[in-house]
């Protein structure tokens, strides 16, 4: 969501402030700013527009200084302005400003502590929540800015990760996390604070994973821990190799156009040169885990959703076990019957969504205490949460619109299926040799379709021009259809919606009308013959279909009839590669209508706010 850095040093810091902005923009584009200690007070710069604009201004406004803070905002409390935009400064009364302040997540109960402040004299110049945590830990300083924090956090209900220094002690930064990220960055006389290590990367690969309840005392030589209790703590150091190159474009326009081009990488790095199943791919003692699951329970949000609902037709065609995936933020609100059976999956490119996370937590609170996560992130709070794990390899993921993250995720899943019906006595070792090789085949196999990237720019421009589309899709490929629908609507903000084929004459027909593309996804398989049927229903209505066909489907092109041929029939793993020309045809269309790829209106990567 939002991003936080934040810096104590003996050189100018706002250079590291400003490049871990430019890491964590694609985190929350809102505003963005940086605040500093100089010549005995508190500056800052802020903006609403991009990082670079803020960089420019800060040059211009010669902003240095030894310690700070900074920020990238998705907006939750008040609109996208400057005077919302962190770091928010406290003062009291006329005095100059005396702390500064950064924060990611949702305070429940501003409302409240707003009025108290607000009856104790201060002033609030935005509608953040965040500028009452910076009122707040003014009111309760006494010349120690850790103990202020430590008492300013008991009073906050919600989710938060923040960054705070004061005026009177310019050689501290404090940090404290409770539901958002926190990382501790450590140097030589010089420590960090980051949302996330990847905005660290280059300055230090020695990193700390904050806990939930912890604050940090960050001083130049010095980092002093306390947990929610207030307890001294110390927490593991740890080498982290992020990948400075991971937020360069290189030749690409984009980093979705890179990170779709990046699949077979991922995707063969996920698979990790596979000679066999084994349920220890997941962790130390899955077999057990798996071998009493009698049902699954798969937990998610947005692709990671869908990439859940593909899961549901493997697993339970081939290892025969009964698969629920649930929204995580509708099952964590709802009555629910639960199952101790049950394995309990969740699957997330980040690890840090609230709302899965939340999801988990409920799930165990039920009784189901065997967890599984697929996650992209090997740091992350998922990880730690989950007894089991398995990292898929796509590597950090910039396009707010997730791609290589679902593909991955997607041969994860194939091999969890795998795994299961290993267990449950349901998979022949002729069976399993032949899925294997099938995923062996899986890079070069993305290669091919996306080597139909001029085919699909053409049918982009004429989508270009389109308010409304449809998805269709069948069986596996109906949660693709999904996928292609979101991906659509949230890069291009062409209105999309995917439905099962076999439900279009059900209510959607309604909608079809020579302005309608209704883009199909038409592998050959058993429901070939079905959805034909299905696409003469839109032809009867003048629909316009494009349709995205395996090698020998059939499937003949005429005026209102655009045939894209996928190179291959892929059996089982189908869904891996249709996927990828809905992610083109999106991006594609995306560019033509001219809009901010990587960074779509209102939305930002990793969600960790409810
Ligand atoms: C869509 C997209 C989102 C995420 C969702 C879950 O392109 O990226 O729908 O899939 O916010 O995020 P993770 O997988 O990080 O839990």
């Amino acid at each position: 969501m939002c991003g936080i850095v934040g810096a104590v040093a003996q050189r100018d810091i706002t250079p590291v402030l400003v490049e871990g902005l430019r890491r964590l923009e694609y985190r929350g584009y809102d505003s963005c700013g940086v605040a500093v200690y100089a010549d005995g007070e508190l500056r800052r710069t802020r903006s609403t527009e991009r990082v670079s604009e803020l960089a420019a201004l800060i040059d211009q406004e010669h902003l240095t200084g030894y310690t700070g803070i900074s920020h990238t905002r998705w907006a939750t409390h008040g609109a996208p302005a400057t005077h919302n935009a962190h770091p928010h400064f406290s003062a009291h009364g006329h005095d100059k400003p005396r702390i500064a302040l950064v924060h990611n997540g949702i305070i429940e109960n501003h409302d409240e502590l707003r009025a108290e402040l607000q009856a104790a004299g201060y002033v609030f110049e935005s509608q953040t929540d965040t500028e009452v945590i910076a009122h707040l830990v003014n009111h309760l300083y006494s010349g120690d800015l850790l103990e202020a924090v430590q008492q300013a956090v008991r009073r906050l209900q919600g989710a938060y990760a923040i960054a705070v220094f004061c005026r009177d002690e310019p050689h501290r930064v404090v940090g404290a996390r409770q539901g958002s990220p926190l990382v501790v960055g450590l140097g030589k006389n010089e420590n960090f604070l980051a949302s996330d290590a990847l905005a660290l990367a280059g300055t230090t690969d020695q990193i700390i994973y904050l806990e939930d309840g912890d604050v940090v005392d960050l001083q130049l030589s010095r980092v002093w821990i306390t947990d929610h209790q207030g307890r001294a703590v110390e927490r593991k150091v740890n080498t982290v190799q992020v990948h400075s190159g991971a937020a360069e474009l290189g030749p690409y326009r984009h980093f979705m156009q890179k990170e779709i081009f990046e699949q077979p990488r991922a995707v063969g790095d996920t698979l990790q040169d596979i000679e066999t199943i084994t349920p220890e791919l997941f962790g130390d003692g899955a077999y057990k885990i798996f071998k009493e699951a009698d049902s699954l329970l798969i937990l998610a949000c947005g692709t990671s959703y869908y990439a859940g609902l593909t899961a549901k037709y493997w697993i339970e065609s081939i290892a025969k076990i009964p698969v629920a995936v649930e929204i995580a933020s509708e099952y964590r609100y709802r009555d629910s019957v639960p199952n101790p059976r049950s394995l309990v999956v969740t699957i997330s490119q980040s690890g840090e969504t609230a709302d899965t996370l939340a999801a988990l937590k409920h799930a165990r609170s039920l009784g189901m205490t065997h967890t599984l996560t697929i996650c992209n992130v090997a740091t992350s709070a998922m990880v730690r949460e989950c007894q089991l794990a398995f990292i898929t390899r796509a590597g950090v993921e910039i396009g707010v619109a997730s791609t290589k993250a679902f593909t991955t995720q997607l041969a994860a899943l194939f091999m969890l299926t795998l795994a299961l019906a290993q267990v449950h006595g349901r998979l022949t070792d002729e069976e399993e040799a032949e899925h294997l090789k099938a995923l062996r085949h899986l890079p070069a196999a993305i290669s091919s379709v996306l080597a139909l990237e001029p085919q699909i720019i053409s049918w982009a421009e004429r989508f270009a021009s389109k308010e409304n589309a449809l998805f269709l899709g069948r069986g596996m490929h109906y949660p693709v259809a999904l996928e292609g629908a979101l991906k659509l609507k949230e890069i291009s903000y062409i209105h999309a919606e995917a439905y099962p084929a076999g439900e279009l004459k059900h209510g959607p027909l309604a909608l079809v009308t020579d302005q309608m593309p209704v883009v199909t996804i038409a592998p050959k398989d058993a429901l070939l013959e079905k959805l034909k049927s299905n696409m003469q229903e839109v032809r009867a209505r003048g629909g316009e279909l494009y349709v995205f066909a395996d090698a020998d489907s059939q499937i003949v092109r005429d005026p209102g009839m655009h045939v894209i041929r996928m190179p291959e029939h892929y059996g089982k793993l189908s869904p891996i590669l249709h996927t990828v020309p809905l992610q083109l045809l999106a991006y594609h269309t995306a560019c033509a209508r001219g809009t901010d790829v990587d960074k779509p209106r209102n939305l930002a990567k990793s969600v960790t706010v409810e």
